[in-house]
């Protein structure tokens, strides 16, 4: 399955298609069964990337220095929190990866698919997800999600047509890597979506 004897299982989708939950739900499932779990997230995950995390979610900027700046996160996550767990034979379900860039920064902002195909081979160094959990909802839907919840972040705020393009950029990416992704309808209910993550778990990874 990969290099290292852990598990790395992401989760990815526009703002409002409703991951968070799903992941806590699925560390108890799997904790329950006996493995060790890692929750994490990105841009974030160790002291440094949270602090990146404030500046990509808050301060204005350019597409290509926030996508410096959630790489530069990613590459401190992963050798301080990823790849530590995965040699230790852990579990690490992590909210949002590299897909994430090449979603928002690429598909959102424009930036060019070679820059993060650059920053990626640089910063991930071969180190993929073994499975990618696409929570795919339609973005006038996830935009309805969005405006009941909190506060929104730059990214939030931005235009509907900004998230069609995310939402496309993610279905671009599922269906170029098919083994890796794992599309979840996230239109559907809570349990239901539930199911369908421990579905896709135990199909693919024989949790
Ligand atoms: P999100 O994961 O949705 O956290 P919360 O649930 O607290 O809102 O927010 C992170 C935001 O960062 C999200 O809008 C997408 C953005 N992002 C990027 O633009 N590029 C990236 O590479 C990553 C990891 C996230």
């Amino acid at each position: 399955m990969s290099a290292s004897p852990g598990r790395f299982i992401t989760f990815e989708g526009i703002d409002g298609a409703g991951k968070s939950s799903h992941i806590d739900a699925l560390a108890a499932w799997l904790r329950q069964r006996g493995h060790t779990v890692v929750c994490t997230r990105e841009p974030g995950g160790t002291g440094l990337a949270e602090r990146l995390r404030e500046l990509v979610l808050h301060e204005p900027m350019d597409a290509l220095t926030e996508a410096l700046l959630v790489f530069a996160a990613r590459r401190d996550h992963l050798l301080q929190c990823i790849a530590p767990a995965l040699a230790r034979g852990e579990t690490v379900l992590c909210d949002r990866y590299t897909d994430a860039s090449f979603a928002y920064q690429g598909g959102g902002r424009g930036l060019e698919p070679a820059i993060l195909q650059g920053l990626e081979q640089w910063v991930q160094q071969g180190r993929s997800p073994d499975l990618t959990l696409w929570f795919a909802l339609d973005p006038a839907l996830a935009a309805e999600r969005r405006a009941a919840a909190r506060a929104p972040d730059r990214f939030e705020r931005l235009d509907a047509a900004f998230f069609e393009r995310v939402h496309a950029a993610y279905a671009a990416r599922a269906v170029a890597d098919p083994k890796r992704f794992v599309r979840i309808d996230s239109a559907q209910g809570r349990d239901v979506v539930g199911q369908l993550v421990l579905d896709a778990v135990l199909a693919r990874l024989q949790a």
